[in-house]
């Protein structure tokens, strides 16, 4: 658990697999024509970077999806603002640096040179500033490290460690400082939403903004505003930092209090209708309910366990691993003493692998006949995964069998199923009054009270 991706090891090999992919355009560059610079700098940033992400879902990542999803609109204009705050405060950081000297100097100023030959080629640098390295940057320091490391840290360690990994990867200590402190934000917005879309947004506004920028004035990428200001010019630059320093905490402060409102998205990991109908009308009105419809999800959900815990969590891990998002999943049983506890974890495939619910009672109620004893309870696991922590309760009802069907609401073995102190089948009670007392209904009551 605790090497899991991912280490200082894992980021530092995909800073070596960005390294290699790189190499070959490097020598390739010297040889093409000089018309062609900016053209091949776009593909020699755009494919080693593509690549770095295939690599790296392909060696440490394979579950994980990426979510591009449009988050909500009306936070857009805030976080417009919020990031020209942080552009200004990201762009004062580089007038903190001392002056390049020596080795540092080179460095620079090759910089500067790569810099104005894509900003010079003004359909090749767009595409290269504003739209390609938002989308892959965001995709590989988002949408994979940050959420893997989300997993493992608390939300502000994992944050601070994308940003950092982030300012990393721009490999010089001009970008590393600005990045850092940009990915800050990048990340909380991914953190808070746990989609691309403000993170891409946001990556777009930046680089744009920067390329538009040096379109319009000779100022190197390099360069901090500061540099160019003095005496009083320079005292009013430092007052628009402080007050975006002031927009970026207020903003902080809304933010917090904005998503500690909206509900919560949660997905029900489940594939039967009547269990979403039942858990929607239990669970309270806070959780914004989603089903595995909202997702891309193909196929059946597994249930192989052999025990009911083992199969919630089978279930709701199929959904939370790859999607990155809460989820409660649940899984039931009827256990009947005088079977020595079946069909229990087979409730679903007693009568054989695709059985239907009749062909299930009908089995039960074959293997009945004669049987005085007609006790039986349904037991409910539910699994509860909240921030990637798993939170697993259980509800019991006990009641008896039945000696034939009775009923038509409810499913399964509803039919068959009369509760203690009740006189009617789930069947024949209707769903309201049964979702008030069923195993299903005492086990979400219990994750309610947990976290009321
Ligand atoms: P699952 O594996 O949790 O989906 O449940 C296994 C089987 O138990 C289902 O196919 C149903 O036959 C039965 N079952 C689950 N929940 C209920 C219930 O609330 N009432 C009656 N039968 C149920």
């Amino acid at each position: 658990m605790k090497n899991k991706f991912p280490t200082i090891w894992h980021l530092a090999v995909i800073l070596l697999y960005f390294i290699l992919f790189t190499l070959p355009f490097s020598l390739l560059q010297g040889i093409v024509p000089k018309s062609f610079t900016a053209w091949m700098m776009l593909l020699a940033y755009v494919i080693p970077m593509y690549l770095t992400i295939w690599a790296t879902r392909r060696t440490f990542n394979k579950k994980g999806k990426l979510n591009f999803k449009p988050d909500d609109w009306a936070l857009l204009p805030l976080v417009i603002i919020v990031a020209y705050a942080f552009l200004i405060v990201g762009e004062f950081t580089i007038f903190l640096l001392p002056e390049p000297s020596g080795f540092w100097k080179k460095i620079f100023d090759m910089l500067n040179q790569t810099m104005e030959e894509v900003f010079n080629n003004r359909i090749a640098g767009f595409l290269m500033v504003a739209v390609a390295a938002p989308f892959l940057e965001e995709t590989l320091f988002r949408g994979i490290i940050l959420k893997a490391l989300l997993k493992k840290y608390n939300p502000y360690m994992a944050i601070l460690i994308s940003a950092i990994a982030f300012g990393i990867f721009h490999m010089n200590p001009w970008q590393f400082l600005y990045a850092t402190v940009l990915g800050l934000f990048l990340g909380y917005m991914y953190w808070k939403t746990r989609s691309l879309f403000y993170p891409v947004i946001i990556h777009m506004i930046l680089n744009g903004t920067a390329f538009f920028a040096a379109q319009f004035s000779d100022m190197k990428a390099t360069e901090g505003l500061a540099e160019h200001l003095t005496g009083e010019d320079l005292q009013k630059y430092l007052i628009v930092v402080a007050l975006s320093l002031g927009t970026i905490v207020l903003a902080w402060y809304f933010f917090e209090k904005y998503f500690a409102q909206t509900p919560k998205e949660l997905f029900l990991a489940t594939q039967n209708p009547h269990k979403i109908t039942e858990i929607k009308q239990i669970l309270p009105d806070n959780y914004q309910l989603k089903s595995l419809k909202d997702l891309d999800f193909e196929g059946k959900l597994k249930e192989t366990g052999s025990t009911l815990e083992e199969n919630a969590l089978q279930k709701v891990r199929q959904i939370t691993i790859p999607y990155d998002v809460d989820a409660i999943a649940d899984d039931t049983g009827l256990e009947v003493p005088a079977l020595n506890g079946a069909p229990g974890v087979y409730s679903a495939r007693y009568a054989g692998k695709n059985a239907t619910y009749e062909e299930n009672v009908q089995k039960l109620l074959d293997e009945m006949k004669g049987v005085e004893n007609r006790e039986a309870q349904f037991r409910t696991v539910v699994v509860y995964s909240k921030d990637n922590k798993e939170y697993v309760v259980s509800g019991v009802i006990k009641g008896h069998i039945t000696t034939e069907p009775r009923g038509t609401g409810g499913f399964g073995y509803d039919s068959v199923f009369v509760p203690d102190g009740y006189s009617q089948t789930f069947a024949e009670m209707g769903e309201t009054e049964k979702n008030k007392i069923s195993h299903r209904a005492i086990a979400l009551q219990k994750l309610k009270e947990k976290f009321d």
